[in-house]
């Protein structure tokens, strides 16, 4: 070979530029019931080459070139994908809802805001279950205005509604200040975070028999902010159609799927996903596959399982999850001490997403290198940083997704 060609897979192989297609996998044994302990790698330089599955090439192998291609084939058989080998079907059991104010207070936020809070109640099989959902809404505003919605996977406290305690995780004094309308739920009232055998939370009150391809605890905390935004679409002060979802961590592997199945959310703020979530699998650095699903049994589907120690048999990626988003505004955030989650492996991810927003429009490009800390990149309906420090979910954050809504929700 010469040497400019080598050269060239070797710049190449990281942005699995060489991509192709691959076929629906066999079934592989089991792998959580063999004792697997490789060592984490969070070495560049160990990071296999891999091949990415391509973006916008068919199952059948039929390339997508246009949106309407990707609407009504290539998108729906991505989400398929996903469903059944990642997150989970969510079950048809019919159920009833019903929505209450059952408080009202103009005067929040010393007269700043008005709060809100909503009870979402779900009835089936002689069972129910209520979402909290905690709402402030500017009061200065003179029309409805965008509002994000925080699927908080913390301790309630994190988004106290009373206000008595403030944390940077929701820091809805400086989002009312910015004009935005901030919203919030505690995902435990949906689906309690444990490995309980699904019996409790919404899979004791909607799941009928289970089998490899039922919902996981990740798909029911995304239904449950589909719940919240059935209300929130309703709300007179908000605009239905700039309705921001909100995740950190496993929070923001949630705020993925619930953007990917719910196209009313207009915007996803993807904070530190990592695995399962925003960065690619098959680079194998930091959090894997198999780890995941060993630590977190509850979170996906069956079927995901198969795929710990065993990334080559994927027959996707986590840039096809990010391109469910398309064409509507994207941001991933990363932080540089967060190599658990690796942020590099998220850039790639969201880079690899482009092609789907190309197909609608061609101002959402990203440069092929990975931007500086703090440096947030804005381009078109796409936006990424990666901020200094560990793991976790700041105003820094914030600002920066707030900056990014001015643009593509705010000026819309
Ligand atoms: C664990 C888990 C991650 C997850 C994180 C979180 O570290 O391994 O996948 O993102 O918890 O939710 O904080």
């Amino acid at each position: 070979m010469n040497k400019l060609l080598k050269l060239l897979i070797v710049i190449s192989l990281p942005l699995g530029l060489f991509a192709q297609t691959k076929e629906k996998p066999q079934v592989p044994p089991d792998t959580l019931n063999q004792k697997v302990d490789r060592p984490i790698n969070y070495d560049e330089e160990k990071v296999p080459a891999y091949h990415l599955p391509d973006l916008l090439t068919c199952a059948n192998g039929h390339k997508v070139t246009g949106k309407k291609e990707w609407a009504n084939i290539r998108r729906p058989e991505l989400l398929e994908l996903f469903t059944t080998q990642v997150f989970g079907r969510v079950p048809g059991t019919p159920y009833q809802k019903t929505i209450r104010v059952v408080k009202t207070d103009p005067n929040a936020m010393n007269g700043a805001a008005t709060l809100k809070l909503i009870d979402i109640t779900i009835v089936a099989q002689s069972k129910s279950l209520t979402i909290r959902l905690g709402l402030f809404t500017p009061n200065k505003a003179t029309k409805p205005v965008p509002a994000f919605l925080l699927i908080c996977n913390r301790a309630p406290k994190n988004i106290d509604f009373s206000r008595i305690v403030k944390s940077e995780f929701w820091p809805a004094e400086e989002v009312i200040a910015r004009g935005y309308a901030v919203a919030a739920f505690d995902n435990a009232d949906v689906d309690p975070d444990q490995d309980d055998g699904f019996k409790n939370g919404i899979h004791g009150l909607l799941d009928a028999g289970r089998s490899s391809e039922s919902w996981g605890t990740i798909a029911a905390w995304a239904w449950g902010a589909s719940r919240c935004l059935d209300y929130l679409v309703t709300d007179k002060n908000i605009a239905p159609d700039k309705i921001a979802v909100v995740g950190h961590s496993r929070g923001a592997k949630t705020a993925l799927w619930a953007g990917a199945t719910d196209a009313r959310f207009a915007m996803v703020a993807c904070n530190e996903a990592g695995c399962g979530g925003s960065s690619l699998s098959l680079r194998r650095f930091g959090e894997t596959i198999y780890q995941i699903n060993r630590n977190f049994p509850h979170w996906f589907c069956g079927n995901y399982k198969y795929y710990g120690e065993n990334e080559d048999a994927l027959p996707f990626d986590q840039h096809m999850l990010l391109a469910l988003i398309a064409p509507r505004p994207l941001y991933v955030a990363s932080a540089e001490q967060d190599l658990w989650g690796d942020p590099r492996g998220q850039y790639l991810a969201l880079y690899h997403a482009v092609p789907a927003y190309h197909l609608f429009e061609t101002k959402s490009g990203l440069p092929e290198v990975m931007p500086s800390v703090n440096q947030p990149v804005i381009s078109g309906n796409l936006a990424y940083h990666i901020r200094d420090g560990k793991h976790n979910l700041l105003l820094k954050d914030w600002n920066f997704f707030m900056d990014f809504a001015d643009q593509v929700l705010t000026k819309k």
